[in-house]
Formats: C-alpha cells, structure tokens, sequence
C-alpha cells in the first residue's frame, strides 16, 4: 500500500483508484473519457467486485466497506469531472490559435479630426459670442410658415423660387435658409435688445462644385431701439477681420434684394487682390420684426447670413465644396490639430 494511501482503504481499492487516474488523464477526447468512466462505474464495471465482496463481508464490517467505496466512486467521478475540464479547456486554446494569425501586421488606428466645416463653424460662433450674440437653433424639418410667410415671402411671391426647395410629404419642408431662426428667437425673447446667431445645417436643390444639397449657413440678428445700417457694416467688417485673422481684409456692400430685409446688400471681401461674396445681409423688414412679435415701431434691427462651407473654403484654400462631404480620409486628416 503506497504511503499517502488514505486509513483504511484496502490495497485493491488503492489500485482501482490509481488505474482510474492514469486512464483519465490518457483520455484524449469526450468519447475515450465516457469509455473510462464506464468502464468502472457502469453495472458490470471494474467496481462491482468490490461490492460482491462487501457482501461476502460479516454485517457488522459492511457500513464500513460501503463507505470506503462510495468515497471511490466519488474519487473517479470526481477524476472524469477534470478530465473533462482538461479537454474542454485544451479545445479553447485550439480554437484561439487557429483564430489568430499571430504572424499579420497590427491594425494601425487613426485618431480623428474635427471636420473643417464644424472648425468653421465653431470658429465664427466663437467671434460673435464673443460681442455678446447668444446661440440660437431651430428645427431643419420647418414649415413654409417659418422658412418663407413670416420671412415676408407672399403665398405667390416670386422670391420662393429663389430656393430650390425640398419638400416633404407632409407638405412641411427642409429649411432652405437659417433665417427662420430669427422669427423663432424673436417669438421667444419678444423685447429687444436680440442678438442672437444660428449656426445650422440648411438644404436647396442644387449640386455643383460650389452648390451642395444641404450645406452649412450661420445667421445673425441684433435688434435695439437705435440699430442701424451702419452697425451692420461695422459688425461684419470686424466679424471677417477676426475670422480670417487679418487686419487688412476690408468689406463691400452691395444693393441686393431679399423679401426679409430692406435695404439689402451682399457683403463681399477684399482678399489676395480679390472681391469674394460672403454674406447676405440688410435691416430686418418691419413685417419680419411684427412676425417676431417685436415692436416694429419702437424698434429696429439688421440680419445678415454667411456660408459656413464658404467660409471653411476660403479659411482653408477648398477648391471644390464637395470634398467636405467626401469622408476621403487623406483630405479629413489635414485637419487635425487644428
Ligand atoms: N437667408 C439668406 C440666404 O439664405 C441670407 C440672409 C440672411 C440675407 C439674413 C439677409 C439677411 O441667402
């Protein structure tokens, strides 16, 4: 009987228990771990000796015998549990070597960049928040209440044709322009003084190299008792001046026609020898102001709208506007760090 043998168990039962641990662990598979386990616990298994014999054994030494093989049979159940184990786990590790090929090159990851139209975007909000224009939203699902009527656009007025507009089935539309903005503002602040901007995406059915089908706009509007044409000039000469960082770009103005304004001008720099048209602007029509619930006798105001994607093309040197919407990775790249 080897020395650690447990006290009391019989040099035959030791044995049994020795066989079971080498068959276990030669099993290579569930099929060869079933079979060994058979072998010794099923009816006319390698334990059933053992039991003719404690039959054999007087009464009073049977509950003793019994147990010593009980605790056998629990040793070899308990031998099958680990041989089971074993495989299993050995089949995982099989699985994970046949998975990975350990000999392809890492996947090398990018970090990303803020897109140029958001670095232009973000960067004009920064300029005007900085003289007190609060930001403003509004929905880019509107109605033709908001985008034209209240803009002062006439049921039949031949302005809307100005927009190529998308509609939706529900007779709604997607804005054409931030300037429903500045009627949802001044509804929700009423008394002057407003100075507001409204960063946001607006749509027209258009698509060249400079015409996107939804593009970026950021309107202003500052409404007081005393504000004039020339507050206009003097806010958007500085405006550009700050954007572009550069003290030298001076601003033009040119009578324009919008339905919401009057007078109306297009705004245009002077940059690199050349005139550049970058915001559409003008004093806010008295009809405009009486949609807003705002005084329009007590008060006065001036809007202006710029490009956001015109503004990214000239701030960056973008030749066409549909790079912007590209995602080519090489062009988004530039970016970063900006
Ligand atoms: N909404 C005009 C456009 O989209 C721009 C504009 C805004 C003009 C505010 C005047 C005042 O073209």
């Amino acid at each position: 009987m080897p020395p650690n043998a447990p006290a009391g168990v019989s040099a035959g039962e030791e044995r049994i228990a020795e066989d079971a641990a080498v068959r276990f662990a030669a099993a290579e598979n569930e099929h060869t771990l079933d079979e060994a386990k058979a072998a010794f616990l099923n009816k006319n298994g390698l334990l059933q000796p053992l039991l003719r014999e404690i039959g054999a054994l007087p009464p009073s030494e049977r509950p003793a015998a019994g147990q010593k093989l009980n605790e056998l049979r629990r040793r070899i159940e308990k031998l099958y549990e680990e041989g089971r184990n074993r495989l299993r786990a050995a089949a995982v590790s099989r699985d994970l070597v046949r998975g990975v090929d350990i000999s392809l090159p890492g996947r090398e990851s990018f970090s990303g960049a803020v897109h140029p139209v958001s670095l232009a975007a973000g960067r004009a909000t920064a300029v005007l928040s900085a003289v007190g224009f609060q930001v403003a939203d509004g929905p880019e699902i509107e109605t033709d209440y908001y985008n034209f009527t209240a803009l002062n656009h006439p049921p039949d007025h031949p302005a809307r044709s100005m927009h190529d507009t998308f509609y939706t089935a529900d007779g709604r539309l997607l804005r054409t322009h931030t300037s429903p903005v500045q009627i949802r503002y001044m509804l929700s602040k009423k008394t002057p003084p407003i100075r507001a901007i409204a960063p946001g995406r607006v749509y027209r059915r258009d698509h060249d190299a400079t015409h996107s089908p939804m593009f970026h706009q950021i309107e202003g509007i500052w409404i007081d008792e005393s504000v004039n044409f020339a507050n206009l000039k003097g806010i958007l000469g500085a405006f550009f001046r700050s954007f572009f960082d550069d003290e030298n770009i001076t601003v033009r103005f040119r009578p324009s026609f919008f339905p919401f304004t009057e007078p109306s001008a297009e705004c245009d720099i002077l940059r690199g020898g050349k005139w550049l048209e970058v915001a559409g602007c003008g004093m806010i029509h008295p009809n405009v102001l009486k949609h807003g619930g705002v005084d329009s006798g007590a008060f006065r105001g001036f809007a202006f709208g710029m490009g956001v994607e015109r503004l990214a093309m000239l701030l960056y040197n973008i030749a066409d506007i549909r790079h912007f919407y590209e995602n080519d990775m090489q062009f988004l790249a530039q970016f970063a760090g900006e």
